[in-house]
């Protein structure tokens, strides 16, 4: 009988089986940021012409994004090397419910969608795991650019009014440095009539890689990177061939693999100015980290408590709070981790006090005393950072952790145990009644 008829008579789940205990050496390589290259996605509709991506990291997400982006007549030819999208027969300004539900960074979409063809209607996206995820401030700078916008039945619409349908340029503040705005109102203004200037923008490196794009399909940006943004619109936009920056998150996670298992490991490529509030905390743990120019190399032996408040860029970035706690939960002495960004982003405290962590809660701070071992146990991821956290509370545990939760994990890393496994590590995908 087939895995897929045992499967559905039983019902079986993927999980990870992680053998902990083990130290890792030699070279781990990293892959393209997740999130920048569905953002660097969705900027191909700005364009009739071809935009060629390398560098894009094989991940469910990406290939969620493919098919939004198809489903709006986008064509979408992916080899190994790269992904071509070209938006030269986009049919189609309405994205369906079951894609943007299924993928946040598809309502990024709106801005270049309204850019191009006056109108968009997209599925509001909705809550997840960690948090309300709202999108007042996309909608509020789509506005103060022209365009009238109605949310009925959780479906955005947004309209540019008048004659040639084109959005004009304004100023828009954001009330706090949305990652996920300041990059729909970019490229919504790329194509817009005179300049945008974004105020409290966000600066993560991901932003920064989107203006690369942009700029590279003949658009007018500055001051990326930086809380004020200015974008001057161009009537059209022509294609590109562009890589996608190295992920810092998945580059943490790496970091952060080698110092919960005291290892000495080398983490490529990796671009230190990305992950600078991260650097800093392992080496105030204890850590000895040397950039070389396109790696880092990483030793780690006694590991001591440092406190943690998640900010946005360059603050320490919440994507790695759950990874860095399982770290802080094997230190020496007492942490206090305190998450600022996601109202709900401290669910994996619960699994690691079920493998032997110390952890007391206080609203969004958690205070995490170390101890000498984590014990393995069955444990769940309950988003893609905290799944991951898991994976590496895994690799330090004392006996044998199994991981569920990988339909989170595999949305944001490529092939995390095989990477790990080759550095190493002792860890096997199974299928779990
Ligand atoms: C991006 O999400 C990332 N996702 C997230 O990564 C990341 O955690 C987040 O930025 C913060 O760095 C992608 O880029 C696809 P935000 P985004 O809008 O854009 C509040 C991962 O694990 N907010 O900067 O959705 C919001 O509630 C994912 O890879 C408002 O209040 O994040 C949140 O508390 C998870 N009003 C905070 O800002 C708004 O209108 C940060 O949200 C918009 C956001």
């Amino acid at each position: 009988m087939t895995v897929t008829a045992v499967r559905s008579k039983v019902n079986l789940t993927p999980q990870l089986e992680i053998a902990g205990g083990r130290q890792l050496s030699g070279e781990v390589a990293v892959s393209g940021a997740k999130n920048s290259a569905l953002v660097l996605m969705a900027a191909c509709l700005l364009s009739r012409d071809t935009i060629r991506l390398r560098n894009v990291p094989p991940l469910t997400d990406i290939a969620a994004m493919a098919d939004m982006l198809s489903s709006l007549g986008v064509t979408v030819q992916a080899s190994d090397e790269a992904i071509e999208l070209s938006g030269d027969r986009i049919n189609s300004a309405a994205a369906p419910y079951e894609l943007v539900n299924s993928l946040r960074a598809s309502f990024f979409c709106i801005g270049p969608l309204l850019a191009r063809m006056g109108m968009a209607r997209v599925p509001l996206p909705g809550g997840c795991q960690i948090g309300t995820r709202p999108v007042v401030e996309h909608v509020k700078g789509l506005k103060a650019m022209g365009a009238q916008v109605t949310i009925e039945h959780g479906v955005v619409t947004a309209v540019v009014p008048g004659r040639g349908h084109r959005l004009k340029g304004g100023r828009i503040h954001l009330d706090c440095p949305s990652v996920g705005a300041t990059e729909t109102l970019m490229m919504a203004a790329a194509l817009a009539d005179g300049e945008t200037v974004i105020d409290n923008a966000a600066q993560e490196p991901e932003v920064v890689d989107l203006a690369g794009l942009l700029i590279a399909m003949g658009g007018r940006v500055r001051g990326a990177g930086t809380p004020t943004i200015t974008i001057v619109g161009v009537d059209r936009l022509h294609g590109a061939d562009y890589a996608v920056i190295p992920d810092r998150i998945e580059a943490g996670t790496f970091l952060l693999a080698a110092a919960i298992t005291r290892s000495k490991l080398r983490i490529t490529p990796v671009i230190p100015e990305h992950l600078g509030a991260v650097i800093t905390k392992l080496e105030e743990a204890g850590c000895r980290i040397e950039h070389d120019g396109i790696g880092v190399n990483i030793t780690a032996r006694q590991i001591n408590a440092v406190d943690l408040r998640t900010q946005p860029f360059p603050g320490f970035p919440t994507d790695l709070q759950a990874p860095f706690m399982s770290l802080l939960a094997t230190a020496k002495g007492t942490s206090v981790i305190t998450e600022n960004i996601f109202e709900n982003r401290l669910q994996h405290v619960a699994e690691l006090q079920r493998m032997g962590a110390a952890i007391r809660m206080q609203g969004n701070t958690a205070f995490v005393e170390g101890v000498a071992r984590l014990s393995g146990a069955p444990v769940q991821g309950t988003d893609l950072r905290a799944s991951a956290a898991m994976v590496l509370a895994g690799l330090a545990a004392e006996g044998i952790t199994t991981v569920r939760g990988l339909e989170y994990l595999d949305r944001g890393y490529a092939a995390l145990e095989h990477k790990l496994n080759a550095a190493g590590a002792q860890i096997s995908r199974v299928e779990a009644a």
